[in-house]
């Protein structure tokens, strides 16, 4: 659905070849039932570990109790699930999206520190029921929380993908009297109200700003072009660690719990720096 996951598949793949791990991959178009039926048929196969990055919360007990009655370890990579029984996998290893969402949220409040007039926010939620969707308006909202001034006025899913995005900020330009910035929870969204907000005759990065996640390299650019104003990193480089943790398991060795992977934030002097270099 967006530059970053086609990064994270590559860490992914690259990192099985040069671990020497046979990788059964499958690609679920953003759609819950096909990873199960991916798990299913990786338990039929009788895989050594399953790893998956839940593309909702909710709705996986009953798959990865199959799992586990299989004996077959599970490693939940990116995103997690919403499960009373934290049995049903060994560890998870991907951000803290809540963390995310407030280093957005600060730099905000930062930028309008002093100031009292109105600031109106609409934000592009991700897709419905995504943990990273949910805990990056958690944490936003979290961090502006002091700030009465700074109010969501509108918000919506984009499904994080770049048309979803486009289409829901032409909604919001159509719905809203006043847009002062827009919080993206990903750059590929922020990249299509980029577009609807240039359609509008309106200079994105001026008279609205963005703020955005990922740092994936297309964001990185429009970000060194002043097009967005602020991107907290989401790494999908967690290929390496996958596939450490990956061999841990299948040879019975513990693991810790939760894995958190280290990301960092940019402004446009940052992205400047660092664009020449980025791998994703
Ligand atoms: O789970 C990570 C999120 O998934 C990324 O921020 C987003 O680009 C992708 O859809």
């Amino acid at each position: 659905e967006s530059g970053w996951r086609t990064a994270n598949t590559k860490s992914v793949q690259e990192s099985a070849a040069a671990a020497g791990v046979d990788l059964k991959f499958s690609d679920a178009q953003q759609k819950q039932e096909n990873q199960i039926k991916a798990i299913r048929s990786f338990i039929q196969q009788r895989v050594d570990v399953i790893a998956f990055s839940p593309v909702v919360e909710t709705g996986w007990d009953t798959v990865l109790q199959e799992a586990k009655r299989a004996k077959i370890p599970v490693i939940l990579t990116d995103r997690s699930v919403d499960s009373t029984d934290d049995t049903l996998y060994d560890t998870f290893l991907g951000s803290d999206f809540i963390a995310e969402g407030k280093k957005a949220g600060d730099w905000l409040t930062q930028q309008y520190a002093g100031n009292t007039a109105p600031v109106s926010i609409v934000e592009l939620q991700g897709t419905t029921g995504a943990a990273p969707a949910i805990d990056r308006k958690e944490g936003f909202t979290e961090a502006i929380a002091g700030s009465p001034n700074l109010k969501i006025v509108a918000s919506q899913t984009g499904d994080f993908t770049r048309s979803g995005g486009k289409q829901v900020m032409e909604a919001f330009l159509k719905s809203q009297p006043q847009i002062d910035v827009v919080y993206a929870h990903n750059d590929d969204m922020a990249l299509g109200a980029i577009e609807a907000i240039e359609a509008a005759g309106k200079v994105p990065g001026q008279d609205i700003k963005i703020i955005s996640v990922d740092a994936v390299k297309d964001g990185m650019q429009a970000l060194a072009d002043g097009k967005i104003n602020f991107i907290v990193e989401c790494n999908p480089l967690l290929g390496p660690q996958l596939m450490d943790l990956a061999k841990k398991v299948k040879a019975g060795e513990e693991v810790p719990k939760r894995v958190v992977t280290e990301e960092t934030t940019f402004d446009q002097a940052g992205a400047k720096a660092v664009l020449a270099e980025r791998q994703y």
